[in-house]
């Protein structure tokens, strides 16, 4: 049913892809036109508009493979979209939505997970999620009994109109997506400093909306879309152990809804403020260790009484060190119920995140809204030209789906394909190919002359495959090649001679194919040196010790003219022996008359005539039987 209708559907959303992006293709950040937008029901196939604000989810494309399910949502804050795609291990481990014409620029990418409806299925994966193959979420255990860790999200850079999105199966249930979200954001949203832009994606690790209770997204605090999307988790207190307070306001923020971040007004209307009791505030999260992170802090002076500088003035250590001292939010912002946004790039060493609001002078600490992001370097990409080269191998070789290779080749470095072994090329800046270990994989297609574009490969084992067909020549051009292990297939045909360039070359197993003909002269002298080659059971291959010997080699016209040697000798041999016949059968008559008149003399004459046939045929029929013997080897290799 799935299978039916996907043609058609790709199609049709090619071609509806091209008209966004052309339209869309001119737009700059410009906070005056709308960014660019895409959402995917997964699973759905058609388009679906959820409330309350009417928002346009794509039916499923740009999947890899997986299959659709009906959907249970764990917690109200997943859009309430009813259909999912999960992608069994039997699809491989690496599944992958690519999002082709997506115009270059700055994104938030969003993904919510919910849970298959089938009581039979594991209820709750747990599995890896990269983008543009850089990792930035791994699900944890409890995931979906958690709000704010249904959904990853990830700031990101498309840098060749097309985005990749990918799941990684860790073993623990098959990756169940809900929802894709690709909302363009300013170009410099978020810049935390120098190493902010293309070399890091941000993980979205933490987002508070202070002093209100209510969870929120852009969409319902009347944000605008090139902020994204944003999720507001509301707290009304910073720690259940603190007794902060929250507080609101009505008024009318000023300096929210600024490029570059374009914040909504309304989460600078609560804030969470300290009591007389205990002025200072406390927040702590769970982190990963050694990584770093930026820290947004977001203020405004919202307290009624608190109307001028250094009335409310206070420090803010982040684990320990000081961050921002002595932050006065009237004095920094120039006024009351105005927004103030400062940000931190913190290295944690630890498990958490301790961000304290300590006064200095004056009354309580306040703040309005934080938020935390992972920072993670970029994986560099695997060299396009080979990422190429191996998904023609995959169709050529008619790799099983287990194997998955899907998504990039060598990144993320957690889950590179299964069979491909990947360096980095430090001077070009990008992963290359150097091993391919597709042994006893079930191949069953034929080697691609393509495989050459491979051209870091230093070893290649395809041993215990059904692959057929002849070996490339192209594999000679391959300079690095130490290892060439082809044994056990069905290759036919003869080695290439090319082979003989691969002066690296220290193993060559080529036994156990249908392979024929001379080996090569450049390679049979090879395993004099230190090289290991092995070219047996192949019946027809012949010319180095161990296999028979070739025969001298033949033109065209030589082997016509063989031919035609045997067929006269079979001529000459079928005349003889019905010569013989015939004057065999004249003698016995002769007998038989002789026999009724002198029986001696015609026995003697008998016997005499038989002794002289014996002794003039002889020596041809010999010769013939032997040149029959020498010609075999001459006329099989062809
Ligand atoms: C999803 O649920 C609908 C009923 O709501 C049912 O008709 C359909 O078969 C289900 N699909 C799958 C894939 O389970
Ligand atoms: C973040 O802080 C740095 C200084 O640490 C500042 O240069 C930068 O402008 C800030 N980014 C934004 C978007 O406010
Ligand atoms: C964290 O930042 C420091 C520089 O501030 C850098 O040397 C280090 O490599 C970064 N660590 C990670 C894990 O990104
Ligand atoms: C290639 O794989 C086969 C089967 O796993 C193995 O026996 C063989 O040693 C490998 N060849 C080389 C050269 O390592
Ligand atoms: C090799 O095998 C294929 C079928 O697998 C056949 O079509 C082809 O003719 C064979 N080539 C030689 C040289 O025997
Ligand atoms: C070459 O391959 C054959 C099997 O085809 C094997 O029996 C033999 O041991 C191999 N020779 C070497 C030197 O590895």
């Amino acid at each position: 049913m799935q299978n039916r209708s996907l043609g058609v559907l790709h199609l049709r959303w090619r071609l509806w892809l091209l008209a966004v992006s052309a339209s869309l293709a001119v737009l700059a950040a410009d906070p005056s036109k709308e960014p660019y937008t895409i959402r995917i029901s997964c699973g759905s196939f058609d388009d679906v508009r959820t409330a309350p604000t009417n928002t346009l989810w794509y039916r499923d494309f740009g999947y890899t493979g997986g299959r659709f399910a009906n959907a249970t949502r764990p917690s109200f804050i997943i859009p309430p979209l009813k259909t999912l795609r999960h992608f069994p291990l039997s699809d491989g481990p690496e599944n992958c939505y690519y999002i082709n014409n997506v115009p270059n620029g700055h994104y938030q990418v969003r993904l919510f997970f919910a849970l298959v409806a089938d009581p039979n299925l594991d209820s709750e994966p747990i599995f890896d999620v990269s983008v543009e193959g850089t990792l930035f979420s791994s699900l944890l255990l409890g995931w979906s009994s958690e709000d704010e860790k249904t959904f990853a999200e990830a700031l990101v850079f498309v840098q060749d109109s097309s985005l990749s999105i990918c799941f990684h199966s860790t073993g623990h249930g098959d990756p169940s997506i809900l929802s894709i979200e690709v909302l363009q954001i300013d170009d410099n949203a978020y810049k935390f400093g120098p190493s902010w832009g293309k070399g890091t994606v941000l993980r979205t690790a933490k987002r508070l909306t202070c002093g209100s209770g209510k969870p929120a997204f852009d969409e319902d605090l009347n944000g605008i879309h090139w902020g994204g999307d944003r999720f507001w988790l509301g707290v009304k207190t910073l720690s259940s152990s603190s007794d902060d307070q929250p507080l609101s306001t009505e008024n009318v923020i000023a300096e929210t809804l600024l490029a570059p971040n374009f914040y909504p007004q309304s989460i600078y209307q609560s804030a969470i403020v300290g009591t007389d009791r205990q002025p200072s505030l406390s927040f702590e999260m769970d982190v990963t260790p050694n990584r770093n992170y930026s820290v947004w802090l977001h203020f405004a002076e919202i307290e009624n009484g608190i109307t001028a500088e250094q009335e409310r003035v206070f420090d803010v250590l982040i684990n320990g060190d000081t961050a921002f001292k002595d932050i006065d939010i009237i004095r920094m912002a120039g006024e009351r119920f105005t927004a103030l946004v400062l940000n931190k790039t913190i290295v944690v060493t630890g498990t958490t995140l301790t961000i304290v609001l300590q006064p200095v002078k004056g009354t309580r600490a306040i703040i309005s809204a934080i938020e935390v992001f992972e920072i993670i370097l970029a994986e560099k990409k695997t060299l396009t030209q080979e990422v190429g080269a191996l998904r023609t191998l995959k169709g050529s070789l008619g790799l099983p789906l287990r194997l998955g290779w899907n998504g990039d080749p060598c990144v993320p470095q957690q889950h590179p394909w299964g069979g491909v072994e990947c360096q980095f090329d430090d001077t070009k800046g990008h992963w290359v190919i150097d091993g391919l270990g597709l042994d006893n994989q079930g191949l069953r297609g034929v080697i691609p002359g393509d495989i050459s574009k491979l051209q870091h490969l230093q070893s290649i084992n395809l041993s215990g495959n059904s692959i057929k067909g002849n070996i490339p020549v192209t594999l000679g051009t391959i300079s690095g090649l130490q290892v060439l292990d082809l044994s056990y297939n069905e290759l036919n045909g003869s080695i290439p001679d090319s082979l003989g360039q691969l002066a690296s070359l220290l193993i060559l197993n080529l036994n156990g194919n249908d392979l024929s003909g001379r080996v090569p002269a450049s390679l049979g002298g090879r395993p004099l040196h230190r090289a290991r080659f092995n070219f047996t059971d192949n019946a027809g291959l012949c010319g180095i010790p161990g296999l028979h010997e070739c025969g001298p080699h033949l033109s065209v016209a030589a082997k016509i003219g063989m031919a035609f040697g045997v067929l006269v000798a079979i001529l000459f041999l079928v005349v003889f022996a019905a010569c013989w016949w015939k004057r065999r059968q004249n003698i016995r008559r002769a007998q038989k008359l002789a026999a009724a008149r002198e029986a001696p003399y015609a026995k003697s004459r008998t016997q005499f005539t038989r002794d002289m046939q014996m002794a003039k045929h002889h020596r041809p029929h010999e010769s013939s039987r032997s040149g029959n013997d020498e010609s075999t080897p001459h006329l099989l290799p062809s």
